[in-house]
């Protein structure tokens, strides 16, 4: 019995990975738009519509970087990359040959080549990626994320939260991940990821404690009155539903960082004592690697600044060399000094005695100075400040 059902597991997960090819009528987003463009236009604002090597500055440095790095060629890191950046590609690994190919220069024609470019990849993760899930393997380890968790439904049938929408475009079923369970399909890819070797530096998955509470709650909004559909299927009008935001709002938004944690200060005998309250049921700073929590100190008396210090929350990696290097080719990352979900952290550096009063500024920037250096990141957005809290504390 105990062995029937290992292989019926077997059997199942084989599923999981599995290309099937997306039809031509739902390939892109703009089939969506006669009757979802309200849906596609928030999903256009998004980091899911920017995932890719064409729109994503830093994401195209570490693919480039990773290439050099282990001396593959550019479309075999795209390929393994697409995993979770871009699912629907229609090849999943590369092998020596295709490597041969590409490094003669032949590989033009290549199945390979013709997947990478394919020109709805530009698109990222599209609806199709999300919408099109049949099942998801949670059981599966670590190691299977993006397209190796999930299967998919046959071309034309859109997964949704409803087990009453009818539409004349495709076919529609209901699905526990799109409505009761929304944070197992987070976790297909925001685990997060792990290195050329194998590491897993960041999981979020096992680092979460709101075991009730939605990703989509905070990262799509609250529930609001709308329609699913614009098409007038109900009497003449599109159908009343209740439906959330399709911005994915997150790290890049710096309105989404006014206080993400709670800031408080205050001296102890020599010390300035500094706590980070989070309240939210992930670590900040978390997801990608090289994010950061930046603690800016200005020390003042009545001659004006007299001083000033910084502390930041981040993670270093180094190379298998010993050397600085980017999350994905590292073998070693410095211990984790992120604030913990629904904890804090307690942060003592000397106060500075020639000051009366210390301004606090806490603000988070995508990627550190280290990792922006080595990738050589030319877009200000990369070291913009985003402003989380402000407190000052008198001596
Ligand atoms: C197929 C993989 C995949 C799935 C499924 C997925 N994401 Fe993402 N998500 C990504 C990737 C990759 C990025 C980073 C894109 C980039 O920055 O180029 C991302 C980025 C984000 C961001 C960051 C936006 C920002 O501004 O930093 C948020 C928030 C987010 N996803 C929320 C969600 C939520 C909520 C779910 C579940 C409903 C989800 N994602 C499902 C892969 C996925
Ligand atoms: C990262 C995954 C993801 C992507 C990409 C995505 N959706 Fe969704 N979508 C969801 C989730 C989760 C829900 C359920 C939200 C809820 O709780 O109501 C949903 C709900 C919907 C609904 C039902 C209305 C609602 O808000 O509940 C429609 C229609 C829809 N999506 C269309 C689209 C279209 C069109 C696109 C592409 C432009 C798209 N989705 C891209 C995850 C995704
Ligand atoms: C000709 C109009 C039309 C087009 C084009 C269309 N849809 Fe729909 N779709 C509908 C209607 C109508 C509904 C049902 C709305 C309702 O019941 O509230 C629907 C429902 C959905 C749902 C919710 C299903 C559920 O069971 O909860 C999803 C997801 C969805 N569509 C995705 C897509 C995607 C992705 C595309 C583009 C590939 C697309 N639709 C193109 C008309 C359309
Ligand atoms: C209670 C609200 C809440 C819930 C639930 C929540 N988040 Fe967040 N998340 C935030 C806020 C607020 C931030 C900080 C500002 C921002 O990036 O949006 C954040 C940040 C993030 C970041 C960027 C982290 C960093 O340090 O760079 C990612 C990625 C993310 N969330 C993904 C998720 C995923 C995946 C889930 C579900 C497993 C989830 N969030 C659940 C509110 C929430
Ligand atoms: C297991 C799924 C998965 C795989 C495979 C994956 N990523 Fe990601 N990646 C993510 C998720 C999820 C995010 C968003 C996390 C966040 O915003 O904190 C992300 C974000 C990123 C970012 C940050 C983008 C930004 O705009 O800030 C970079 C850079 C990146 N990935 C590079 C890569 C490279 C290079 C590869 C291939 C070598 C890769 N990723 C493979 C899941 C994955």
């Amino acid at each position: 019995m105990k062995y029937l059902l290992s292989m019926l597991l077997i059997f199942s997960f084989a599923d999981a990975a599995k290309v099937v090819a997306v039809g031509e009528k739902y390939k892109s987003s703009s089939d969506c738009q006669a009757c979802h463009n309200h849906i596609v236009k928030e999903w256009k604002n998004s980091w899911h519509f920017n995932s890719h090597y064409k729109k994503d500055e830093y994401f195209r440095a570490s693919v480039d970087y990773v290439s050099r790095k282990t001396h593959k060629s550019l479309n075999a890191i795209k390929v393994e990359c697409a995993t979770c950046h871009n699912p629907r590609i229609s090849v999943t690994s590369t092998d020596t040959d295709y490597e041969i190919a590409a490094v003669l220069g032949l590989d033009k024609n290549s199945k390979v080549n013709k997947a990478v470019h394919d020109d709805t990849l530009n698109e990222g993760i599209n609806c199709v990626v999300c919408h099109n899930i049949d099942k998801i393997y949670s059981e599966l380890d670590e190691s299977h994320r993006g397209m190796n968790r999930v299967s998919w439904s046959k071309t034309g049938l859109m997964s949704g939260p409803f087990s009453d929408a009818n539409s004349p475009y495709h076919k529609t079923e209901y699905r526990e991940f799109m409505d009761k369970d929304p944070n197992q399909l987070c976790f297909v890819c925001h685990a997060n990821d792990h290195t050329a070797t194998g590491k897993i530096f960041i999981n979020m998955q096992e680092e979460y404690k709101g075991a009730k509470e939605k990703c989509v709650t905070c990262h799509m909004g609250e529930k609001r009155e709308l329609y699913a559909s614009t098409l007038r299927v109900d009497n003449g009008k599109p159908k009343a539903r209740r439906i959330r935001a399709h911005g994915f709002e997150g790290a890049h938004t710096g309105s989404m960082w006014k206080d993400a944690l709670k800031v408080s200060a205050d001296i102890s005998g020599d010390d300035l004592v500094i706590t980070l309250k989070n309240d939210l049921p992930h670590n900040i700073p978390s997801g990608f690697g090289s994010r950061e929590v930046l603690i800016e100190i200005e020390y003042k008396n009545f001659n004006g600044k007299v001083g000033k210090d910084f502390v930041s929350l981040t993670k270093h990696y180094l190379s298998k060399y010993k050397k600085p290097t980017i999350p994905h080719m590292a073998e070693r990352s410095s211990a984790d000094d992120s604030v913990p979900a629904k904890g804090e952290k307690v942060i003592k550096i000397k106060y500075n005695k020639k000051a009366t009063t210390a301004v606090i500024t806490v603000s988070y920037r995508l990627v550190n100075d280290e990792v922006r250096k080595i990738l050589k990141l030319k877009d200000p957005v990369w070291s913009q400040k985003m402003p989380i809290a402000k407190v000052s504390v008198k001596y």
